[in-house]
C-alpha cells in the first residue's frame, strides 16, 4: 500500500495539476512562470456580463517573497517591476483595461500579500472566449523577464448593450514573451511539484528549471508506470 502511495502521488501532481502548457495549478491557485500566482478566477469560469469578476493575485510568492519586492524602485533581486491585466477575445477583436498603469495594483492594499481587482465585466462586453490576460514584467535573480499568463474564460451577455467605447488595440496573436519556463516556485531538487525555496538561483536558474522540468516529466512517466505494475 505504502509503496503504490507515493509513485501515484507523484504522478497526480505531475500530470493532473497542469492547466495549460505554462500554468499549473496548484491546491486552487495557479502559478504562471513568472512571480505571481493567481488565486481567482478559476480557468473555464463562466461570466457575466453586468457582473462583477473578482481577481485576486498573490504577490508573495507563495510566502517566500518580502513585501518589498513589489514597492516600486526596490533594488531586490527577485521582484516585481509591473503587473497589469486585460480582457482580451481574438474571435470578438476586444482589448479591454481590467487594471492598466494607472492602477497601480502593485501598490494598492498595503500589507497586504493579495491584490483584488473587483472589475464589472459592462453589458457592452460581446458574448464569448475571452483570455483574462496578465501582463508581469519581473526581475528574477536579476535577469528580467516579461511573462504574459492567460487564464482562458467564458463571458456570457444576454442582452448586450451598445459598443464598448473605451477598448485598447489589438495586437496580433500570439504575442511573444520571454518568461521562464516555470514557476520559480515549483522547483526542487528531484523534480518534485512542491513548493520550493526563495529563488537562490544563480547564473544557471534557466538550465536547472529546464532540467527539472525535464526530470521531472521523466519521474513521473517512470512513477505511472511503477504505480500501474505493482497495482
Ligand atoms: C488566448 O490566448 C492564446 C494565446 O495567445 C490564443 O491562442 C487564444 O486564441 C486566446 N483566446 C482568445 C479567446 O482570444
Ligand atoms: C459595478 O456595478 C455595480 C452594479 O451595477 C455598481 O453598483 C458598482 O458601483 C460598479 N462598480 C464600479 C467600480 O463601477
Ligand atoms: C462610453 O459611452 C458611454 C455611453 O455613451 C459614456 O457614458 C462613457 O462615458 C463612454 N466612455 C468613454 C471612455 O468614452
Ligand atoms: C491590450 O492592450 C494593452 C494596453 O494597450 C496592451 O499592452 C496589450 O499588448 C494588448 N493586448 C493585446 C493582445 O493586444
Amino acid at each position: 500500500m505504502t509503496k503504490l502511495c507515493l509513485p501515484i502521488l507523484v504522478a497526480l501532481l505531475s500530470f493532473s495539476t497542469v492547466i495549460t502548457a505554462q500554468i499549473f495549478g496548484l491546491n486552487g491557485q495557479l502559478f504562471t512562470r513568472g512571480l505571481a500566482i493567481i488565486d481567482s478566477p478559476a480557468p473555464s469560469s463562466t461570466l457575466h456580463a453586468g457582473s462583477t469578476v473578482g481577481i485576486a493575485v498573490d504577490i508573495s510568492g507563495d510566502g517566500h517573497l518580502p513585501a518589498s519586492a513589489a514597492t516600486p524602485g526596490t533594488k531586490d533581486s527577485t521582484r516585481f517591476d509591473s503587473l497589469e491585466i486585460y480582457f482580451v477575445s481574438f474571435p470578438n477583436s476586444i482589448n479591454l483595461t481590467v487594471s492598466g498603469p494607472d492602477a497601480n495594483l502593485l501598490g494598492q492594499e498595503a500589507g497586504s500579500t493579495v491584490k483584488h481587482v473587483n472589475y464589472n465585466i459592462s453589458s457592452c462586453v460581446p458574448a464569448g472566449q475571452y483570455n483574462l490576460s496578465f501582463y508581469e514584467v519581473s526581475h528574477i535573480s536579476d535577469q528580467q523577464f516579461f511573462i504574459i499568463s492567460n487564464i482562458p474564460v467564458e463571458i456570457q451577455n444576454t442582452n448586450q448593450q451598445g459598443g464598448c467605447n473605451n477598448t485598447n488595440a489589438l495586437d496580433g496573436s500570439p504575442q511573444i514573451d520571454d518568461a521562464p519556463s516555470q514557476s520559480p516556485w515549483l522547483l526542487t531538487a528531484d523534480g518534485t511539484t512542491s513548493i520550493a525555496a526563495s529563488p537562490t538561483a544563480t547564473g544557471k536558474s534557466g538550465a536547472v528549471r529546464f532540467e527539472t522540468s525535464y526530470v521531472a516529466s521523466v519521474l513521473s512517466l517512470l512513477a505511472l508506470i511503477y504505480a500501474l505494475t505493482s497495482w
